[in-house]
């Protein structure tokens, strides 16, 4: 199903220029667009923000870029960066299978996976962010011995994305399939589908994947 344009879509995303980084083809220079060498940490799939917005404060001396492919969906993340007058954000409305046309290698020194769409039926898998076709593109992105941090409310996405990240060679480390009653609990930053499926009692699973390459 086409999603429909937001009314005032286009002025709204004009106001949020600041934060939102056009691509064109051709890797980004993040040191110039940052104007400072700080570590690099890309959300993938943020949504509306909640989370974004709350680590980047949290962490001011770290780089965040997050991506969405729905402009839709990320005007609403922009416009919080925007309000809370974050410099350390930068968001890019794209599809993340062009990762390795944005990034440099081995340039991201962390990858955040909340929540990304579990596309259960069997046809969609080549679409779910921790497919091998992803990982192979984190593999090049992302620094050696660098993480990706994932979480997810989806038991059957869960195991999925345990066995793609052990088949590819990721060493796998604080695993857990109850978040919110973890030693992960305390400095864990809910995002809005966390907050939705917590609302409703689900455990939240969560896993770190090191990039042993
Ligand atoms: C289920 S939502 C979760 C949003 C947010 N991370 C949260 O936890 O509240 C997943 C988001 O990932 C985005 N997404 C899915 N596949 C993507 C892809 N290949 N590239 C970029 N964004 C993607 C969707 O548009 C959607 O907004």
């Amino acid at each position: 199903m086409r999603m429909r344009k937001k009314k005032n879509l286009e002025p709204r995303l004009a106001a949020c220029a600041r934060v939102n980084v056009p691509w064109e083809g051709a890797p980004i220079d993040w040191k110039a667009v940052f104007g400072n060498d700080h570590p690099l940490h890309l959300e993938i799939g943020c949504g509306k923000g909640a989370f974004t917005a709350a680590i980047a404060a949290r962490h001011p001396e770290t780089n965040f870029v997050a991506i969405e492919m729905v402009a839709n969906v990320a005007v609403s993340a922009m416009e919080k960066i925007m309000e809370a007058e974050l410099n350390n954000v930068r968001f890019l409305v794209v599809n993340a299978e062009n990762l390795l046309d944005i990034f440099h290698e081995n340039e991201v020194d962390r990858i955040y996976l909340n929540f990304s769409c579990p596309f259960p039926k069997r046809r969609y898998t080549k679409h779910r962010l921790t497919h091998e076709n992803f990982l192979k593109r984190y593999r090049v992105i992302l620094a050696g011995d660098k993480e990706i941090h994932q979480k997810t409310d989806n038991e059957d996405f869960f195991d999925f994305s345990l066995a793609q990240f052990q088949q590819c060679g990721w060493e796998l480390k604080n695993i857990t399939r109850d978040l919110h009653h973890s030693a992960w609990a305390e400095e864990n930053i809910m995002t809005e589908y966390e907050s939705r499926f917590t609302a409703l009692g689900q455990p939240i699973y969560r896993l770190e994947a090191v990039n042993n390459k």
